[in-house]
């Protein structure tokens, strides 16, 4: 309830004198109303005073028929001071009426008022972030905030569901940060010497994953991210080959970021000759065994030795027996080997794993990278011989609990 609808509401009422002040209206209708029941109590006793004059019979008639038999001035009195407390009561009603009335409308306006601030700050909001998405950095921003305009209806409402997500405090936070960037932007444009000291091409990665990849593609996402970065820092985007790279991983839960600080891959290992199971790998699966000092540890389908490798430079005081039924093999592990300078460290033995030469209970731990597809195949069925291989590793192991398989 607004007050012009309460203007309007009281303007169409029958006593109702036209007023811009609600309080005004209030009283001349109140006045309005006290009027009409004096006018009601004039015709009332002049009705009576005519009664009177005609006398006799009929008076005393009506009278008793009015007054249950009581006298007729008495009557009267108590006539009048019920309609006095009638109209009291009228007034009464129509003064709460009037306020609770007032105080709804009151309670509306403020409610609007703050809708309309809340609405105010939300469409600053998306302003802002399609200020960042066109002004960014030219046709690919463009077409950016475009698709992201022109998706289809679910996608919109996934949007708007995002957007909704941001409430009145994350309201805030965004305006801050839009702030706090347009400072920055400032900054960079005011002092371009700031610019030329960060020479940096860059390239975006980002990979989307959960619920939000059905509403997000990665490239949108990095467009997004690098044209907010070429707008703020100036940074000039080269796919090609940047001097940095942006790792991005957004998820439901988190949004992970991360700059690479070499250009080698994490995998590259300056010991390793020849190259078989990934590095990387090879180590995670030697951190998962918990070597501690003085175990002794077995491949016993090493291949050309990566495991062991990577087990022996972690765990120095740890000692690694590996095992192989190709002689290939076991030639490759054994150049690896010299060339980690892990010859005293390492030995090697030409077995099958289905039967292993050696001792019951006598290792602490195996590693094992079973065999795969064609290059790392097994001649013999691994699959059908998989419990074999399993049985065996049991038996020197006292402690087997389970095993990595790589298929
Ligand atoms: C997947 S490859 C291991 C690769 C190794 N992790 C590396 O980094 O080089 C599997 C190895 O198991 C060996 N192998 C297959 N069957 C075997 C068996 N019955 N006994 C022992 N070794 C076997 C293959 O010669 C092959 O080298």
């Amino acid at each position: 309830m607004t007050w012009s609808r309460l203007q309007g509401e009281l303007t169409g009422s029958k006593n109702t004198i036209k007023t811009s002040s609600p309080a005004l209206g209030v009283t001349r209708k109140r006045e309005d109303a006290m009027r009409g029941s004096d006018e009601q109590s004039r015709e009332g006793e002049k009705s009576l005073v005519e009664f009177r004059s005609t006398g006799g019979e009929r008076k005393e008639e009506i009278d008793k028929q009015r007054s249950g038999g009581q006298n007729g001035v008495s009557t009267m009195a108590q006539k009048r001071k019920r309609d006095e407390e009638e109209k009291e009561r009228k007034v009464a009603a129509w003064d709460t009426g009037i306020e609770k009335t007032v105080e709804k409308g009151k309670a509306c306006e403020e409610e609007r008022t703050r809708e309309e601030e809340a609405e105010g700050m939300l469409e600053e909001f998306i302003d802002c972030t399609h200020g960042a998405y066109v002004n960014g950095g030219g046709p690919v921003c463009d077409h950016t905030a475009s698709r992201l305009e022109h998706r289809g209806a679910s996608s919109s409402r996934k949007m708007d569901d995002i957007v909704k997500d941001f409430t009145e405090e994350s309201q805030e936070n965004v305006k801050t940060t839009g702030e706090k960037n347009q400072t920055l932007l400032t900054t960079c444009e005011d002092k371009p010497e700031l610019l030329s000291c960060i020479p940096v091409s860059f390239r975006i990665s980002c990979k989307c994953s959960g619920s939000l990849s059905r509403c997000l593609g990665a490239q949108e996402v990095s467009r997004v991210i690098g044209a907010g970065l070429s707008r703020l820092l100036g940074w000039k985007a080269d796919l090609k080959n940047p001097q940095l790279e942006i790792n991005v991983h957004l998820s439901d839960d988190y949004c992970l970021l991360g700059i690479p600080l070499t250009r080698l891959p994490l995998a590259n290992r300056s010991y390793i000759k020849i190259t078989g199971l990934r590095s990387t790998t090879a180590w995670a699966m030697a951190s998962l065994a918990h070597i501690q000092p003085g175990f002794r540890v077995v491949d016993p389908m090493c291949g050309v030795g990566t495991i062991l490798i990577e087990a022996a430079q972690e765990h120095k005081d740890a000692c690694f027996l590996g095992v192989d039924i190709d002689e290939a093999q076991l030639q490759k592990a054994s150049e690896n080997i010299a060339f980690a300078e892990l010859e005293n460290r390492i030995n090697l033995l030409k077995a099958s794993s289905l039967v292993l030469p050696v001792p019951s209970a006598t290792v602490d731990a195996v590693i094992c990278d079973l065999p795969f597809g064609r290059k790392f195949g097994s001649r013999i069925d691994m699959a059908a011989n998989l419990p074999l291989v399993l049985t065996e590793m049991e038996r020197f192991v006292p402690m087997f609990v389970g095993l990595n398989c790589f298929f």
